[in-house]
């Protein structure tokens, strides 16, 4: 059955607790945290403005970092309320604390159309616990629940699923918001039933995270385009050799048996027969974790499907990024999650970049839906300039990896049914 969502909903002057993925990236400069990429802050903007015009008593709640019940400065939500009142364009309070007397005291002062900013819901242990009297405490700040945290949507805590159930008990409304709405349409509705050819590409490092994943798609896809590391785990599967190339060598069998599935539903299943190889060279310098430094030298094509011994592939090479390109502009659904290579690095972001300008051909010129389903290929088509010329991109990362696995994500389960 379908989810109420917060169009359905009568807030005027109602107390709505909304919970949001604020959970942006930070840095620190000049001793203050600066966001660098505000993306899940603007997503939220259409959900805001509805419940500001039909006036609703705004709360806001989220999570920030992974402080492990303890109160962390870097991790304090502070400067996003400064950040979402300058793209809401208007006041956002901000409380330093997400429960308790004083909490509701700035609640019971909001006015319709106010919003308010609680402190990042980790800085307590039952949260992450989904602890039944914290999400009381939440619950009792609020007449009725909206989420819009899709990408914290498969974490069973208590801003997220407790608070939902605790409200619904209640006789309370829990609702999705309008981005929640969008990511489960996407990644969801358009993906169960697809505009064909259906087109997957798949990278990122490891077989071990995507394996459900394609287990999924294979039973919907026509093509699947493998890329990233998690290429070379496939490659060992094929008996090829890999070099010094990232793999896991315990998932060969696991990477053989999605091969046997591809040959037996007829999915044409791609792994790339060219790659850019580089030569590892350990340095003396010692990383965070006070590992050595690995340099990634003499970067080069390798045309041979065969990765040399001392060498480590890096990218998809131009044969298979052309074959990849030419696969995904005739398609009419494309699903994209993971990178090429380590786009980060311009000398192997080759790949990356022309299967990024290829998602968007397939959107502009063969009007393919084309869907990315967060994390690092949102990076990467960002940074490509290229994230407005496709038709969605998730906010999520986890949560889009176990939604598209065909999981049951907690927070979306607890609302109410239309
Ligand atoms: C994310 O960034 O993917 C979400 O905000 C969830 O964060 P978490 O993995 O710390 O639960």
């Amino acid at each position: 059955m379908a989810k109420l969502t917060v169009s359905d909903l009568d807030v005027r002057g109602k107390r709505v607790f909304m919970r949001v993925d604020y959970n942006v990236p930070m840095e620190e400069k000049d001793g203050q945290m600066v966001i660098n990429d505000a993306t899940r802050i603007k997503e939220t903007l259409p959900t805001l403005r509805l419940l500001i015009d039909k006036g609703a008593k705004i709360i806001l709640a989220a999570h920030l970092g992974r402080p492990k019940g303890k109160r962390e400065s870097s991790m304090s939500l502070r400067p996003v309320a400064a950040q979402l009142s300058e793209l809401i364009g208007r006041r956002v309070d901000f409380i330093d604390d997400c429960i308790g007397e004083k909490v509701e005291q700035a609640v019971a002062a909001l006015e319709s159309g106010d919003i308010l900013l609680l402190e990042n819901v980790r800085f307590y242990n039952e949260e992450e616990a989904n602890d039944p009297v914290f999400a009381e405490k939440l619950a009792k700040l609020a007449d009725i629940y909206v989420n819009d945290a899709f990408g914290a949507a498969h974490r069973a805590h208590a801003s997220t699923e407790g608070i939902a159930r605790a409200i619904s008990k209640r006789g309370g409304k829990a609702a999705a918001g309008l981005l929640m709405e969008r990511e489960l349409k996407y990644l969801g509705e358009e993906l169960n039933n697809p505009a064909r050819p259906f087109v997957v590409i798949l990278g990122g490092a490891k077989v071990s995270d995507k394996i459900k994943v394609i287990d999924t798609l294979l039973d919907k896809a026509e093509t699947i385009l493998i890329g990233g590391a998690m290429a070379y785990t496939f490659k060992l599967a094929q008996g090829l050799k890999v070099g010094k190339s990232l793999v896991e060598p315990d998932m060969v069998d696991v990477a053989k048996a999605a091969l046997e599935k591809a040959k037996k539903r007829n999915v044409q299943f791609l792994i790339p027969t060219d790659n850019i190889v580089a030569t590892p060279v350990k340095t003396d310098k010692l990383n965070k974790k006070g590992k050595p430094v690995i340099d990634l030298t003499n970067p080069r094509t390798n045309s041979d499907p065969n990765i040399p011994d001392m060498e480590e592939g890096v990218d998809i090479g131009p044969a298979t990024a052309k074959k990849y390109a030419e696969v995904i502009k005739s398609a009419k659904t494309v699903l994209w999650n993971g990178p090429m290579g380590i786009f980060e690095d311009p000398r192997f972001s080759e790949g990356t970049i022309t299967v990024a300008r290829a998602v968007v051909e397939a959107t502009q010129n063969n009007g393919a839906k084309t869907i990315i389903g967060g994390g690092d290929s949102v990076k990467a088509l960002n940074k490509a300039k290229l994230g407005d010329k496709v038709t969605f991109m998730s906010t999520g990362g986890g949560a889009s990896l176990e939604f598209l696995e065909g999981a049951v994500l907690p927070g979306v389960a607890a609302l109410s049914e239309k």
